[in-house]
């Protein structure tokens, strides 16, 4: 079987997007940043002043989202974060959601897809799975500093709470909860940096290819 399907787990902030993108680009394979289907579902509420918490009525927006068409840079933001954390913890959304994550991903030749639960729920038979982690005060420090980068104000003690509370709604929620899935190799970013975590990963891929 030819169809490589890469699968990268872990905290907010940790570096999975850098990494999911160095990857793809390597292995010429296509991206899917899971994380946006929870915030596009969320953020579609929000535009029609709809409740975060109707089960069936977020449903039913994530039925009809086009994973083609997701637009990072109106998705970024940090309310549409706090607002997928809410509506990803319903279990009719995440059966939407998954579904349509594993269409993308089916997409030949293979697909790079990272989010909270693609090793353990989306894609349990990955080729390779990676959980990229490191510690809240790196995670908030290297937001913090991709605001400032990017000309805004930003809080660090704010986007340090900020973070804690999200990792704790991500991992303690029953359906899907965030974990590395036991064959899961897992990559610390606090101390090697993402390009360090990227060559690791290559030589991992280059080994189970
Ligand atoms: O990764 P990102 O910050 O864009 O994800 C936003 C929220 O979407 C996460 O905090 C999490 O609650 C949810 N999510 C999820 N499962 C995924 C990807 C994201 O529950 N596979």
């Amino acid at each position: 079987d030819t169809h490589i399907i890469i699968a990268i787990d872990g905290p907010a902030a940790a570096g999975k997007g850098t990494l999911s993108r160095r990857l793809a680009a390597r292995y010429g394979l296509h991206h899917l940043d899971t994380g946006l289907t929870y915030r596009a579902t969320a953020k579609a509420l929000l535009d029609r002043g709809l409740p975060l918490d109707d089960e069936g009525l977020a449903a039913d927006v994530a039925r009809n989202l086009d994973l083609s068409s997701l637009d990072r840079s109106v998705l970024a933001v940090h309310e549409v974060g706090e607002a997928a954390s809410k509506v990803a913890v319903m279990p009719k959304v995440r059966r939407a959601l998954v579904e349509a994550q594993r269409d993308f991903a089916a997409t030949a030749p293979g697909t790079v897809l990272d989010g909270r639960d693609i090793g353990t729920v989306v894609c349990p038979d990955a080729l390779i799975k990676f959980y990229v982690t490191a510690s809240p005060e790196v995670r908030a420090q290297r937001r913090y500093e991709e605001i400032i980068g990017q000309g805004g104000s930003a809080d660090l003690a704010g986007i340090l709470a900020d973070l804690k509370k999200r990792d704790a709604r991500d991992s303690e929620r029953t359906d899907s909860p965030l974990k590395p899935a036991p064959d899961a190799h897992l990559l610390d970013t606090s101390e090697m940096g993402i390009e360090a975590a990227f060559e690791a990963a290559r030589v991992l891929v280059d080994a189970a290819l």
